[in-house]
């Protein structure tokens, strides 16, 4: 299948920044809650990197497994760990999707950000089960839910817009449904120099929507407990393991 990334990397992390900007102090602040243990911390779909950054300093000396199945996406990735002493000695790449690798025992946190609409609803709730059995009490799975809820268009609208030197990058977000769970995203970038385009790309993407009690349904019934973090606008979901002595998996 055909990378959409392919189209996008030149502007991911340049327009990724700003979720980050607010979202990684939450994401952090929940790893700092972690159980105590030598268990690896892993990001599903890490992109460029953002989120393994933010795992590797919220909980120092874990392994970090990165799990990126897009090569280009992967090429952004590894100068960011490579030049950080903090994170080359301990972050492992893995070149897959989500589902194409078992996660280790023992996991004390997963983050899955900005991705989980690329799994189809059965891949989704497979995912949640693996990770509920890879997960030690206590661990949590971090992940983040965006409008729409449920497949209806979506007009076009600026998402973001940054500057780099003299330049300014933005990328526009448009979507159509598909199916009964699912939206045709496409995403248009551009570079400007002024008022002049110097630069564009257009990519589409296929996604699963879900909504949060879609999602709290689903993670409840499997045994999780479900909780919302930060600014209801980032989405962010904690879904954690139970701590031993705090009831039986379903
Ligand atoms: C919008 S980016 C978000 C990257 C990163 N999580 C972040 O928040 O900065 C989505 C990422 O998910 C990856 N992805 C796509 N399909 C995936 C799958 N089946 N399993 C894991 N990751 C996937 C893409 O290659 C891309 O890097």
């Amino acid at each position: 299948m055909s990378d959409p990334y392919v189209g996008s990397a030149e502007y991911l992390d340049l327009l990724i920044a700003g979720f980050w900007e607010a979202a990684g102090p939450e994401v952090a602040s929940v790893l700092a809650e972690l159980p105590p243990g030598p268990g690896p911390v892993v990001d599903l779909g890490a992109g460029s990197g953002r989120g393994v950054r933010v795992l590797g300093e919220a909980v120092p000396g874990a392994p970090v497994l990165a799990v990126e199945p897009s090569a280009v996406m992967r090429a952004a990735l590894m100068p960011r760990i490579l030049d950080d002493p903090g994170l080359r000695d301990r972050v492992t790449v893995l070149p897959g999707g989500a589902l194409d690798e078992a996660l280790p025992e023992g996991v004390r946190a997963v983050l899955a950000l900005n991705m989980l609409g690329h799994l189809a609803g059965p891949e989704r709730r497979e995912l949640l089960e693996r990770v509920l059995r890879s997960l030690v009490p206590g661990g949590v799975l971090v992940t983040n839910l965006a409008p729409p809820f449920a497949p209806v268009a979506v007009p076009r609208v600026l998402m973001a817009r940054t500057e780099v030197g003299e330049l300014v990058y933005e990328g526009y977000a448009s979507a159509e449904p598909s199916g009964v769970d699912g939206l045709l995203w496409r995403m248009e970038y551009r570079t400007l120099r002024g008022d002049a385009e110097i630069s564009a790309a257009t990519v589409e993407y296929p996604w699963c929507v879900c909504s949060e009690e879609e999602l709290a349904a689903e993670a409840t019934g499997l045994g999780f407990g479900v909780r919302r973090v930060g600014d209801p606008a980032l989405g962010l979901h904690v879904l954690g393991r139970p701590s031993a002595g705090a009831g039986p998996l379903a």
